[in-house]
């Protein structure tokens, strides 16, 4: 398949996503939330991509991922499904669809499933949602934990700031992370987390630990599109490596296109019928 910076075209597994952790191969994983950026995103390599409900935030302007619906978790889970042949599509399973109980969990989960075509689902939460983790699995659909800040709880914590720096938090991420792969998570997101505590999960796990502000010692790592591209000029935490200032380039052509416009340079001769 030409144009993959990977030369291995198959459609990325979780078995394959083991295999990569058991090679020590790292795992790219990243968001996106439209067809035309999920085609440049899978065309570029990338291992997983993830249907965040981060959405809520850059693609709607909520300030947290609470507001987000299944119904807008589906078309944006559709929509990239569409644009991708190669790279692993896991979708979150948005605020309120899965911690009431777990037949609506299950019922969340399988229309996810069944309406978007992607591979797999991510659910926040340790032993709270182990009942409806394991409901989901066992109805045949993988599922990727998540673990430390869990976005979906930011009423409960008060603020972004890092997770699990206390002995007792540290102790019920770890359990957690366990209780996860014993249940048959296929992987877990460990977010902004004290470095050492995500190596150790990494290390005590045989499932891949993907981190987002998590260091260096996981088996891969994951970041939100719009950030990492420096479409969002106001959002740099630590953890952020920005690849692009794409707030820049974006509004240097805007200006030229307003003023080629209102020079009457555009359209020209050759850009007209
Ligand atoms: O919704 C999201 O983008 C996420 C990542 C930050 C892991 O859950």
């Amino acid at each position: 398949m030409s144009g993959y910076i990977s030369d291995d075209a198959r459609k990325v597994t979780t078995r394959r996503l083991v295999e990569m952790k058991q090679r020590g191969e790292k795992i790219a994983m990243l968001t996106s939330y439209d067809y035309t950026m999920a085609q440049i995103v899978d065309g570029a390599g990338m291992d997983v991509i993830l249907v965040g409900d981060s959405a809520s935030n850059v693609m709607a302007g909520n300030v947290t991922t609470l507001p987000i619906t299944l119904d807008q978790m589906i078309y944006h889970a559709k929509s990239v499904v569409r644009g991708v042949k190669r790279a692993m599509v896991v979708v979150d399973m948005p605020f309120g669809s899965y911690q009431g109980n777990e037949m609506e969990g299950l019922a969340s989960a399988i229309r996810i499933m069944k309406e978007s075509h992607a591979d797999a689902l991510k659910m926040e939460g340790g032993e709270e949602i182990i009942g409806t983790v394991k409901r989901i699995l066992s109805a045949g659909i993988p599922v990727m934990g998540h673990l430390g800040l869990m976005p979906q709880s930011i009423n409960k914590y008060g603020t972004y700031t890092v997770r699990a720096k206390d002995n007792a938090e540290a102790e019920k991420l770890v359990r957690d992370a366990h209780l996860l792969e014993e249940a048959g998570c296929f992987s877990i997101v460990l977010e902004k987390i004290p470095a050492a505590l995500a190596q150790r999960v990494s290390s005590e796990l045989t499932v891949p630990v993907i981190g987002i502000g998590a260091g260096g010692g996981v088996d891969g790592q994951v970041l939100v599109i719009q950030d990492m591209l420096g479409m969002n000029n106001g959002f740099r935490p630590r953890f952020l490596r920005r690849y692009a200032d794409l707030h820049t380039v974006m509004t240097d052509a805007l200006s030229h296109y307003i003023s080629d416009v209102k020079n009457l340079d555009f359209p020209n001769e050759k850009e007209q019928y």
